[in-house]
Formats: C-alpha cells, sequence, structure tokens
C-alpha cells in the first residue's frame, strides 16, 4: 500500500505548526514568563528554543523523512534495536492525550458557559466546585462528573472526524483550525489594547527581573517548556515528516515551524498580560499574583477578566473557540503518531478503523480524569510524563542519533534535501550539548521530587507518577537489551 502522502508542503507546514501551538502556547508560555523573571525568562526560553528545541526538531522530520516510517519503524531502521523507542514515545503520547482531551472537554464546558457568562459571580467557585466538583483529596475519587464525560465524548468524536481518512482528513481540517485561532488572538489582542491598565501588565510582561536567572529552575522551567511546546519526544514530528517525500526539504522547515510556534507564544503573551493589566485595575489585585496564578490561569482567572469586560459572553466565546480549535490539532496529532504505527504493521490497513481503536482506547483510559479527584491525578499524570518521558526519549533520541546511527550521516541527507544548509553545529548539538543538557535537567528534577513530595501528595499517588516514568522506561530497556541484533550487529 502506498504510504499517505500530504497535500502540498503548506498542509505539512499547517499540520506541524498546529501540533506545537496548543494550549501549551497561549497558557503554559505566558504563566511561566510571569512566574519566571518576565523579560528576563525570554532569555533561557529563546537558548533553549536554539540548542535544544530547533536541533531536536530537525532530528525528528529529518528521521521521520528518511525513513518513511512512524516512530517504532523509524526508529528501528536507525538502530534495529531501538524500535522500543519509538514504543517508549508513543506510550507518553497516549498518556497525554488521554488528559489532553479531558481538558478540551473542560473548554467545551466554558464555552457553552459563555452564553450566560455563568462564572461571572466566582470564577473560583465555578470551576472547582461546579465544573469539576472536586472532592476533598487525590484519595477521594467520588464518581463519574457525567457533564465532564459527556464533553469528552463529543471532543473525541470530534478528533475521531479529524483523523478518520488520515492526511486527506488532516489536511483539510488544519486550513482552518490553524489560522483560526491566531486571527482570534488578534482579535483579542485588540480587545486588550482598548482596555485601561493593558500598559501594566505589558510592562510586567516584559520588564526583566534579571535576578531569576540564576535561579535553576527558572532554566529547567524554560527547557521544559520549548520540549512541550515544540511536541517533541512524542513520535509526532517523527510521524508528520514520514508523510512527506523524501526529497522534500527540512532545514527550513524546521525553522518555519519553530519560528512561527515561538512568535505566537510571544504574541499570545501580549493579549493575556494586557487583559490581566486591566484586570488588575479594576479588581484591585495585584498584577504579579494574578500572572502567576499557574494552570487556574486559563480556566479562572481568565474567564473572571473576560466577565469584566463589555459584552463579557462574546469575549468568553472567542476566548474558549479559541482554546478548542487551539488543542484539537495538537490532540490529533497524538492521535495521527499512534495510528501511523498501527497502519505500518498492517499490509491492509484501514485508517477509519485503526482510528476508531485509537480513539476507543484514549477515551478509555480519559475517564479516570473525569472524576471529581481528575484535576489532582491529572496534574500527578501530567508533571511525570512531561519532566521524565519526554526527557529521557529525547535523551535517547540524541544518543540514538548521535552515536549509533551517525550524526554525520543524517546532517549530508538533511543537506542534500535542504534550501538552507545545517552546519556542523548540529552534530555538536545532538551528540554532546542535548544529552548533557538533558541530563542535567532531569537530574536537578529528581533530586528535587526526592526531597520535596511534589505538591504534597500522598505517597501512593506520587508512586502511581513514578510507575508512569518507569515501567514504560522498563520496557523500553528491556526490548532493547534483549534483541539479539545487538550482539550480531547491525542489519540493514
Ligand atoms: N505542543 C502542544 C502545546 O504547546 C502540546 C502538545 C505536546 C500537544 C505534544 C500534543 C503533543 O500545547
Amino acid at each position: 500500500m502506498a504510504r499517505q502522502r500530504w497535500a502540498s508542503r503548506t498542509v505539512f507546514l499547517l499540520a506541524a505548526v498546529g501540533s506545537a501551538v496548543g494550549l501549551g502556547n497561549v497558557w503554559r508560555f505566558p504563566y511561566l514568563a510571569g512566574k519566571y523573571g518576565g523579560g528576563a525568562f525570554l532569555v533561557p526560553y529563546l537558548i533553549a528554543l536554539v540548542l535544544i528545541g530547533v536541533p531536536l526538531l530537525m532530528l525528528e522530520f529529518a528521521v521521520g523523512q528518511k525513513m518513511q516510517r512512524g516512530a517504532i519503524g523509524s526508529f528501528r531502521k536507525l538502530h534495529p534495536n531501538f524500535g522500543s523507542l519509538g514504543l517508549f514515545a508513543l506510550m507518553s503520547a497516549f498518556i497525554i492525550v488521554s488528559y489532553y482531551a479531558v481538558v478540551m472537554g473542560w473548554s467545551l464546558i466554558y464555552f457553552l458557559a459563555s452564553f450566560g457568562v455563568k462564572w461571572s459571580s466566582d470564577a473560583k467557585s465555578y470551576f472547582f466546585d461546579s465544573v469539576l466538583q472536586i472532592s476533598d483529596g487525590v484519595n477521594v475519587l467520588g464518581g463519574i462528573n457525567w457533564p465532564i464525560l459527556w464533553s469528552l465524548v463529543v471532543v473525541w468524536v470530534l478528533i475521531y472526524f479529524c483523523v478518520w481518512k488520515g492526511t486527506t482528513s488532516v489536511g483539510k481540517v488544519v486550513v482552518y483550525s490553524v489560522p483560526l485561532p491566531i486571527i482570534l488572538l488578534g482579535v483579542l489582542l485588540l480587545r486588550a489594547v482598548t482596555l485601561p491598565g493593558f500598559f501594566n501588565g505589558w510592562k510586567l510582561y516584559l520588564t526583566p527581573v534579571w535576578s531569576a536567572l540564576v535561579d535553576p529552575e527558572v532554566w529547567t522551567a524554560a527547557f521544559s517548556q520549548i520540549f512541550f511546546t515544540l511536541s517533541l519526544g512524542f513520535g509526532i514530528m517523527v510521524t508528520y515528516a514520514s508523510y512527506k517525500n523524501s526529497e522534500d526539504d527540512i532545514a527550513k522547515d524546521t525553522w518555519l515551524t519553530a519560528l512561527i510556534n515561538s512568535a505566537i507564544s510571544l504574541f499570545a503573551g501580549f493579549v493575556v498580560f494586557g487583559i490581566l493589566g486591566y484586570m488588575a485595575g479594576v479588581t484591585n489585585s495585584p498584577l504579579a499574583e494574578l500572572a502567576a496564578s499557574g494552570p487556574g490561569l486559563a480556566f479562572v482567572v481568565f474567564p473572571e477578566a473576560l466577565s469584566l469586560m463589555p459584552l463579557p459572553w462574546l469575549f468568553s466565546l472567542l476566548f474558549f473557540v479559541m482554546l478548542l480549535s487551539l488543542g484539537i490539532d495538537s490532540a490529533f496529532s497524538l492521535v495521527e503518531a499512534l495510528n501511523a504505527t498501527i497502519l505500518d504493521k498492517q499490509q491492509q490497513g484501514n485508517v477509519a478503523k485503526v482510528s476508531i481503536g485509537v480513539c476507543l482506547g484514549g477515551f478509555i483510559a480519559g475517564i479516570i480524569y473525569t472524576t471529581r479527584a481528575g484535576l489532582y491525578i491529572l496534574d500527578i499524570v501530567d508533571h511525570f510524563v512531561t519532566n521524565y518521558n519526554l526527557m529521557l526519549v529525547a535523551i535517547f533520541q540524541s544518543i540514538l542519533v548521535g552515536w549509533l546511527y551517525g550524526a554525520e550521516k543524517l546532517r549530508r541527507y538533511m543537506n542534500q534535501v535542504s534550501d538552507w544548509t545545517v552546519g556542523k553545529w548540529w552534530n555538536f548539538s545532538i551528540k554532546y550539548l542535548i544529552p548533557m543538557a538533558l541530563v542535567a535537567l532531569l537530574a536537578t528534577q529528581f533530586s528535587k521530587d526526592i526531597r520535596t513530595p511534589y505538591e504534597g501528595y500522598p505517597a501512593w499517588a506520587l508512586g502511581i507518577g513514578w510507575a508512569i516514568v518507569f515501567l514504560p522506561l522498563l520496557i523500553f530497556l528491556s526490548l532493547l537489551v534483549t534483541d539479539k541484533t545487538l550482539i550480531n550487529g547491525r542489519t540493514d
């Protein structure tokens, strides 16, 4: 069976940008910037982008495009034992999509609630008590929260119809779903700059607190944000690139994807901080606190800000349509990564059937987050997957390409096909810089998690978090070493 193809280069770029641009850009990036030194946060962020993000994205694009397979098949072609690294990446993808879809489910509920701006009297209590109906702690599951479960069903149906014809349906969707949230961000920016106080928000966003740069936590936050935002370490970018022709450009596509993605993050920062600046003035609350409100930013602080402006329902609708359209391309990119690998293995693969299986699996795995303890579980799982699994996959990926396959070999391939030349610096980054920086990062995070239990959760709950790291790691390592080809050498 012929491999699926993108309709054009633009469609590929839209799909890659769509995966990269997500909640991470409008919610995670601004709150990290607020928390870690405002304008100064841009320093570690941009360093991480150029030294690690771009080289790794290039690696993933090059591997997928050259090998013409999903994550498992591509890594196996790099080295016969390393198919299991693809499996490791896909396990992370599956875990993430199962909760990412739940966050989209919350957005859907807020979208419907926008018509009456239902949170206007007390945004915090609306989120925790009305929407989540949150239990007292992670040990009280408290049964299923049905509205969230139903919205999760809707989200999965939407995801299904984006991927059910593979690159053909994805190609049709991204033409709308990628520009739409960017246009909506633009509308919200216009709204922000016509509100009093927006400039105070911008000042906080852009004024660098240089002292933040001596804090290692700021650096870890910047590096892991780059990973998350570029969708690295999930096998997604490998998969998307495998639907290109093997003579297509790589270097330019990488830079375009990475720069557009970061530009949207910076842009989103102006929107978020502008609106928070307005809100701080109206409610007389300290701006810095609002900005650093963390995960609650999208579902508590921002809805409250929207309820304070003229025509609150309209801007709330726009905001939540934006969140949904932002999230959907990221969510289905994870499904695509899983689909591709399954389809690689089947002679007569049927995309629609495989998609049903994957979507159903993702939905079932997500049910746990629709319980009343869902937010706690989500928080724990997210912490471990993003801080450990992704980093581990990336470290092994760079060792695999840098040391076993040969960075120079892959670089030569990139230069044969690319419009822009990739210099020798790339080999250095893949072989030395990335593994060393990521090991350091991992060690810092590990020692922190050992010293202080994350968010004070009970040991058994954090144990589940550790299991999410170590089980996939052990599966990967045991498959890696038990494969006889390791002893017999490579077979191409
Ligand atoms: N890149 C997405 C974002 O910034 C997050 C994501 C990562 C989504 C991996 C899917 C897969 O929101």
